[in-house]
């Protein structure tokens, strides 16, 4: 099971990101909020930039934006494996999808946990991820939704089923206690579970 670190709930972002440096944590989960698809803003991207100063991670980046044309270039300059925003946005999903490629990034698309499986379908053959939201997008630090689980599984068969290269990846609310929920995930982004302990290699170990 893959580990991307979210510090959205981070109260000193470039310390954590240094300690995580010394931990296997695979990824930086980099949430980006414009305050228009969640009404939470995150820093601005001049800001984020600076993530890439302080950890030697490759970075998996979650756009909860609801025009990721707009930031797309400008995380595609940052070390990032994945780019990857959600299903719900109004834009030509498959134009975004297509940008993120150019740069040779990786794509993916996220679905919110009120969202049918069925809306990826279309999108199923141009995706290297799908990001399956087991809370509300918006906030850190929030109860994984059990129904999560039976999501997974439904992506899962959907991959199957349509021979498609992408991982699934899920977000939201994640400890010890229901990461056995996630059995059928490639990867979890974790935010509160490590980013509040003392000994972040301890709750990642944990999750493995
Ligand atoms: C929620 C974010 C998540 C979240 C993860 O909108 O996309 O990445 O911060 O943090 P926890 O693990 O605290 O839910
Ligand atoms: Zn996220």
């Amino acid at each position: 099971m893959k580990i991307s670190a979210s510090f959205l709930s981070s109260k000193n972002i470039p310390k954590d990101l240094e300690k995580l440096n010394d931990t296997d944590v695979d990824y930086i989960h980099v949430d980006f909020m414009d305050g228009k698809f969640v009404s939470r803003k995150t820093m601005p991207f001049r800001e984020m930039r600076h993530v890439s100063d302080y950890t030697s991670k490759r970075l998996d980046v979650h756009l909860m934006v609801d025009e990721p044309s707009k930031y797309i270039p400008l995380f595609a300059e940052l070390n990032a494996e994945y780019i990857t925003f959600h299903v719900e946005v109004e834009e030509d999903i498959v134009e975004d999808l297509q940008m993120i490629k150019d740069y040779s990034i990786k794509c993916g698309l996220a679905i919110k946990p009120d969202t049918k499986v069925s809306s990826l379908v279309p999108y199923l053959p141009y995706l290297d991820l799908i990001l399956v939201m087991s809370v509300e997008p918006g906030e850190g630090g929030q109860e994984f939704i059990m129904e999560s689980e039976k999501k997974i599984e439904e992506v899962r068969d959907l991959i199957r089923s349509y021979h498609v290269d992408a991982i699934i990846s899920v977000d939201g609310g994640i400890n010890d206690q229901n990461i056995s929920l996630c059995r059928d995930a490639d990867m979890v982004a974790v935010g509160s579970y490590l980013i509040h302990s003392d000994n972040f290699q301890e709750k990642i170990s944990s999750l493995r």
